[in-house]
Parts: structure tokens; C-alpha cells; sequence
């Protein structure tokens, strides 16, 4: 099927990926976004009559309780919209055979393994996020055997504001800076990312299942913010420090709710099915950080 007739429904279109999916994707398939004034997940009980009235092919779920802490503090809230409304969506698609993308995390795992995570290992959360978010992706696939759940990792892009602008805002201001040094994982470009789920709704409708989507090589929080340092320093933004002070997770008092030390994933899986080799992060960050620049300088030229 041609993709501009591929008629795409993305919810939680609010989100930081759901406003990156609904801008990308909308430039090559006919895209309707709901947000949660369209259909608020809380109203199990309206998912399927608000699906069935709606065409589409493909349903897209970014939506979600995305917060660990949050979701630490309404356990219940967390479930229901992390797993009970991806239960709903799932089984109302497989009866209207229509193919769901839902997304999921690298917290379903416990952060224990060095080397990076494939599919098939133990999901085996260690906070409310990843328990919610592993009941989900259990759920969706139980429910609709032919959807696609896409686990994803530390996302940045510009609908969203992430670690590494997070770091920069802050260097504007002080040189006294750290991060946390022992937890690492695969910081992922949603520019990236959106374009890898075009291409598997365009040229992968058989691919279902589990399937690990981030940028390639792996970071701690501090090489991550340091490389925004980096990056930002060379763009001639006025940084106070390039360096990040390191901090232990363990030490970290401020969090809620327990966090995996160690989620990269590998996305061998990935580029078996379709030939697409993710590009490194620290590629993928430099034109974030270049792109954010350019507006910033555009936004500053007097109209
Ligand atoms: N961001 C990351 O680094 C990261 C890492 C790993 C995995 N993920 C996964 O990637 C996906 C997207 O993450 P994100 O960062 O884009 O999340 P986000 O910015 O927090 O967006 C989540 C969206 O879900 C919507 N939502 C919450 N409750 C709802 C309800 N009752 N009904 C309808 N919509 C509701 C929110 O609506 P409102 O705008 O109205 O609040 C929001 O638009 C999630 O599945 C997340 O678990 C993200």
C-alpha cells in the first residue's frame, strides 16, 4: 500500500515523542493525532466505540504515565494507563485487524547486565515505571499477537526537554555541575526514531513483536551531559564548564522510586529485520544541539 494512504492515529499526541510522530510521519501519511482531550485513556470504557468510529490502518501509542516517580506515587493511575488501556487498544485492534505500535522502556529491566539488552531477555522491572510498563507490553502483545511493541531509551529532541539541554541551561548559569556516573543506557534522538517507525509502518508490516529502537553505543548521564557540553561549547554558546562533577545513583535521595544502573539496548534485532544501522548518539546529539542553535539564533533575529 502506498504510504499516503496509510491513514495513521497517534495518541497521546501531546507528548514529547506523540508531537515528534505526529510532525514527522505526517509529511509522508495521512495522520490523525488525538490528545488527551480526544480520548483520555482513564475511560477504558470508551476505547473501542471513539477506535471504531475513526478510520485508520495503523494505531501508534506513545502515550503513557512516563514519569518513575510518578508512577511510584499513583501506582494505580500508572497501571491503568500504562497497562490496562494498552490491553484495551490491543484487543480492539486485533477484532478491527488493524496493526498497533505501542511503546515501551528499557526499565522492564533490572539494570544488572553490562552488555547491551536484547528482546529476549528477562523482563524483570525494579520500580513501579518498568512493572506497569512490562504488564503493558505483555498485555498488548497476549491481546494482539501482531503488534509491535517498541522499546525505547532515553529519549531527546526538540519537543521535549531532555538531560543533555537540561545540562547546557544549567553551564549557562554555573561551572559547578554533576551527573551521575554508574547508570547508563542508549540515548536516543526522536528525529531518529520517528523516521525508524515510518519505515516500519511503511515497509514492515510483518514485522510484530518486541523490538529494541535506539541510537547505536552507550552512555552514563555525565558523558552524555558532557558531550552536550561539548557540542554546545563549539557552537559558541557560553558555557561556564565542559566538565560534569561525577555523582553515585546511590547517593541520588532526590528519587522516588528505585532506578536500573545499566538498560543500553542492542538493536541487532532491528537491523536483521530491515538493514537499518542506527547511528551513534554523540552524531545524532551534535544535530540535535546544531538544529536547537539555528532556531535559537533564528528566534533572536529582530522581525
Ligand atoms: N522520554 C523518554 O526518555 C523515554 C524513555 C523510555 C521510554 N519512553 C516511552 O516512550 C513513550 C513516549 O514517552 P514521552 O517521553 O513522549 O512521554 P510524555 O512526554 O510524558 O508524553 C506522554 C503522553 O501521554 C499522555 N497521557 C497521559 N495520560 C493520559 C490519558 N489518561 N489519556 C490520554 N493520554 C494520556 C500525556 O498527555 P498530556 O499531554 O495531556 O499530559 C502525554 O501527552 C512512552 O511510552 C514512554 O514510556 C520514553
Amino acid at each position: 500500500m502506498p504510504s499516503a494512504s496509510l491513514r495513521l492515529l497517534i495518541l497521546g499526541s501531546n507528548g514529547g515523542l506523540g508531537r515528534s510522530l505526529t510532525r514527522q510521519l505526517a509529511m509522508t501519511c495521512d495522520v490523525v493525532a488525538w490528545t488527551r482531550a480526544e480520548l483520555d485513556l482513564m475511560r477504558l470504557e470508551e476505547i473501542e466505540a471513539r477506535l471504531e468510529a475513526q478510520p485508520f490502518d495503523v494505531l501508534i501509542n506513545p502515550a503513557g504515565i512516563t514519569s518513575p516517580d510518578d508512577c511510584a506515587q499513583h501506582p494505580e493511575l500508572a497501571q491503568k494507563i500504562n497497562a490496562e488501556a494498552p490491553r484495551e487498544l490491543a484487543r480492539v485492534c486485533h477484532r478491527l485487524g488493524r496493526r498497533l505500535i505501542h511503546f515501551s522502556t528499557d526499565y522492564v529491566f533490572d539494570g544488572t547486565k553490562l552488555s547491551p539488552w536484547n528482546e529476549d531477555d528477562p523482563a524483570m522491572p525494579i520500580n513501579r515505571y518498568g512493572l506497569t510498563k512490562r504488564d503493558g507490553e505483555l498485555a498488548v502483545l497476549k491481546a494482539c499477537p501482531q503488534a509491535l511493541v517498541a522499546r525505547v531509551s532515553w529519549l531527546f529532541g526538540p519537543d521535549k526537554s531532555s538531560h543533555p539541554d537540561q545540562i547546557i541551561a544549567k553551564a549557562l548559569q554555573s561551572e559547578n555541575l554533576s551527573a551521575i556516573a554508574n547508570k547508563t543506557s542508549s540515548p536516543t534522538f526522536t528525529r531518529d526514531l520517528c523516521e525508524w517507525i515510518r519505515m516500519l509502518v511503511t515497509s514492515h508490516p510483518e514485522i510484530k513483536g518486541i523490538l529494541h529502537l535506539c541510537n547505536q553505543g552507550t552512555a552514563s548521564w555525565q558523558q552524555w551531559g558532557e558531550a552536550a557540553l561539548e557540542i554546545a561549547n563549539r557552537l559558541g554558546l557560553p558555557v561556564l564548564t565542559q566538565k560534569l562533577s561525577p555523582s553515585a545513583l546511590e547517593d541520588c535521595h532526590f528519587f522516588k522510586d528505585a532506578r536500573p544502573p545499566h538498560t543500553s539496548m542492542s538493536t541487532a534485532r532491528f537491523t536483521k529485520l530491515t538493514g537499518i544501522r542506527p547511528r551513534p548518539w554523540r552524531d545524532a546529539l551534535e544535530e540535535h544541539l546544531h538544529n536547537l542553535h539555528a532556531e535559537l539564533a533564528f528566534s533572536s533575529v529582530p522581525h
